[in-house]
């Protein structure tokens, strides 16, 4: 018994001194090989700051990093050697990877060797993550002890695209935005920053030959609703510089041949018709692109990628070349021509013809065009890069005809989606189901089934920020702690925390990857985003356990936010940060009226944990649509009662709708439920139902056969209160 008893400890022993360190260090993405090592660091206002000639820019920007929250006016010294301070070098990173590193921390030497200048940034990055969180404020903190443990790092990433993609067309986010944006990308060592310059909604790069595209294409609306803006050429050379330096590649995206109509709004030579158009103040699939049979469409293209390319020195450029409906090319005579003359069968084939010629375009700059899924077709004469969205089954196309991917899979990577259905929860996009921190987590950019010898072709993945909803101006909640800079505020929430888990997808193994552990050091990081100033997700508190006693049930939470707090209340009122501390577990008599929220710094706090009762008897008839209370019911006439089924009708199948009477003193009754697709009408149920009391047909079933990724789903109801409008209930859907 001893002995056993002594073996159990010393394995726990162990565990104890190989595993803390890491979760100690708290830094993501987690790096590749970390050992502790002798004592810790200090940083103080002595310490000085040597760099190895050319790392220059490198050394005032930790720096700059450090200066504000210390209060320390470091001096920076250029030389070959030092064996005190912060030293910057390049080479002996350990690995050949150009974004490599190593870290060593001992009582003296702080000393980070890149392979280059990005693994020196990289290096820095996590020296900051290494520091109290206070390194993030811009405040000055006193008393604070700027220590750094003793540790010798090694690491390098996995996959050399970690992307983000800002939707700058839909919502026009400005030139600090996009600074800010890219800080925020650094700081998890996020490499690529795709921006969507140009779509219907507008064009947002300043193109000296084509001074329309901005003074037209860029503006939309009349009078107060009149929004816009651009970047000027020097403001996207400013960006560049700014991202280089943190070795951010920056890519810029001229949507082709569809999501032009900013474009042709402004020249409308570029379409088939000619025909004036207005820049589109709603998002929809429009149909005038450009016109694939002038020249004219090829010659404005050239001029416009021969500023493009003076701007950014990316090795790519995205091309778009999703959504392209092909009605005005099958009704226009040049296109047709073409058509005809290249011997082509479909406007399919047209596009490929159209992606063939921008290459061949491009490929005298040296650029590799990117584009979404849809360009990943037979005939392009050059490698390119899909960003696989929708299919992927593209993915593997892509890599047998030695083509590059990255995915960008609406499942994972679609950060305008909200992270849960908890009412309040903020999202750009309704059309898909939400996407959780933890989804994000479950990204593997090697696809199931995807051979291994097709690695090296599989760059890695990118988050989208795309802002078309933004523009609808309906879907966006409010939350009171984060209503000003609303849209900024509101993309921040999108990204923070997913891009760490992003990050982590894209630089860490999938064998060294843990969920649980990922969720234990990511504890440590909404306190860095709330000192940096950024808007962030946090997450509510945990339940651990609920149990039913004579005084009503008891409740035991887990706060998973480290520097945040629990508050709650028990009178069904949502909590705010005057509300009651959670230290202990806490008996409420009815559970519905227990609300919890995870609150940080006093200022920003999470969605509530609640307990939805009158909801929860439901679950077995599928998913929550909407609920009905006396303001949405006319009175004993007929009315249209309209549910938004974006989300929930999520693939094409057969599906019930069902409508549950919870409370009131009149039962539903229902008429019909018709289903439609942006605003066309797919599948309806005529029949009549109740619910009530009692109930009588009231499910409600229709077929879906046509479902299109992207598409609006809207679910309307004709339904009337038996004897007045006081009715209550929750309409659910299930997938059969
Ligand atoms: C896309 O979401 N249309 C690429
Ligand atoms: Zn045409």
């Amino acid at each position: 018994m001893k002995n056993k008893l002594h073996g159990f400890l010393l394995m726990a022993a162990v565990l104890f001194v190989s595993a803390p360190v890491l979760a100690q260090l708290n830094i993501i993405p987690l790096p590749e090989k970390v050992e502790e090592r002798g004592s810790p660091f200090v940083i103080r206002a002595q310490t000085k700051i040597s760099f190895e000639k050319g790392l220059k820019p490198q050394a005032e920007l930790l720096a700059a990093a450090l200066s504000p929250a210390t209060g320390f006016d470091f001096i920076l010294e250029e030389a070959k050697t030092a064996t005190k301070g912060i030293v910057l070098r390049t080479g002996n990173s350990g690995s050949a990877n150009k974004e490599s590193y190593r870290l060593s921390v001992n009582k003296d030497l702080i000393q980070i060797n890149g392979q280059s200048s990005a693994g020196v940034f990289y290096g820095i990055q996590t020296l900051l993550q290494m520091l109290p969180v206070e390194i993030y404020n811009k405040q000055r903190q006193k008393s604070m002890n700027w220590q750094v443990k003793g540790v010798l790092i090694e690491d390098a990433p996995l996959y050399p695209w970690r992307g983000m993609m800002l939707d700058v067309s839909r919502y026009f986010f400005g030139k600090d935005y996009v600074l800010r944006f890219i800080d925020m990308m650094a700081m998890y060592k996020m490499n690529t920053l795709h921006l969507h310059l140009t779509d219907d909604a507008g064009w947002r790069m300043e193109i000296k030959k084509y001074p329309k595209l901005t003074s037209i294409g860029a503006w939309r609306g009349v009078g107060p609703e009149r929004t816009g803006g651009y970047y000027t050429q020097e403001d996207m050379k400013e960006m560049v510089a700014y991202a280089t330096l943190r070795n951010v590649d920056i890519i810029p995206e001229i949507e082709l041949p569809a999501h032009a109509l900013a474009s042709i709004a402004a020249y409308p030579f570029l379409a088939c018709t000619g025909e004036q158009h207005e820049v589109p103040a709603q998002h929809f699939i429009s149909k005038d692109i450009y016109c694939v049979g002038r020249e004219s469409t090829f010659d404005f293209l050239a001029d416009v990628f021969k500023e493009t390319f003076a701007i950014f020195p990316s090795k790519y450029i995205h091309i778009g070349g999703d959504e392209a409906v092909y009605d005005r090319w099958k009704e226009c005579p040049h296109c047709q021509k073409k058509k005809k003359e290249l011997g082509l069968k479909t406007e399919k084939e047209l596009q490929v013809y159209f992606n063939q010629r921008v290459q061949t375009m491009v490929k005298k700059y040296g650029k590799t065009i990117v584009g979404w899924d849809e360009i990943i077709e037979d005939g392009l004469k050059e490698k390119a890069v899909g960003m696989v969205w929708h299919d992927e089954k593209k993915a593997f196309k892509a890599a047998e005809a030695g083509h590059y991917s990255v995915m960008s899979l609406t499942g994972y990577c679609y950060f305008d989606v909200a992270e849960s259905s908890i009412p309040g929860e903020i999202k750009a996009a309704g059309w898909l189901p939400p996407i959780s921190l933890e989804k994000v987590y479950q990204l593997n950019p090697m696809l199931k089934g995807m051979d291994e010898k097709y690695r090296p072709l599989i760059l890695g993945a990118s988050a989208t920020l795309w802002s078309d909803q933004f523009i609808h101006g309906t879907i966006l909640q409010e939350l009171p702690q984060i209503n000003e800079d609303r849209s900024e505020k509101y993309f921040d929430y999108l990204t923070f925390p997913r891009m760490s888990a992003l990050a982590e997808v894209c630089w860490t193994p999938v064998a060294r990857q843990r969920w649980t552990a990922f969720e234990q050091r990511l504890s440590t990081h909404y306190n860095r985003y709330d000192q940096a100033g950024y808007g962030y997700r946090l997450p509510q508190p945990k339940l651990i356990s609920n149990e039913k006693g004579d005084q009503g049930y008891t409740l035991k939470l887990e706060n998973t936010v480290k520097g945040a707090e629990i508050r709650y209340t028990t009178d069904g009122t949502l909590p705010n940060v005057h509300s009651a501390v959670y230290n202990g577990a806490v008996t409420v008599a009815k559970l519905n009226d227990f609300y919890a929220i995870t609150v940080m710094n006093s200022n920003q706090y999470s969605l509530p944990l609640y307990f939805p009762e009158k909801y929860e008897k439901f679950k077995k008839y599928g998913e929550f649509v909407a609920d009905w209370s006396p303001s949405k019911v006319k009175g004993k006439d007929f009315a249209v009662f309209e549910m938004n089924g974006s989300g929930k009708i999520s693939a094409n199948g057969s599906y019930t709708l069902s409508f549950w009477f919870t409370e009131g003193t009149s039962r539903l009754d229902i008429q019909s439920v018709e289903i439609f697709k942006n605003g066309q009408k797919i599948a309806e149920d005529v029949h009549e139902g109740f619910t009530g009391g009692t109930k009588k047909d009231n499910e409600y079933k229709f077929q879906i056969s046509n479902y299109e990724t992207g598409a609006a789903f809207s679910i309307k109801a004709k339904v009337r209160g038996d004897v007045s409008n006081d009715s209550n209930g929750v309409v659910m859907i299930r997938k059969n």
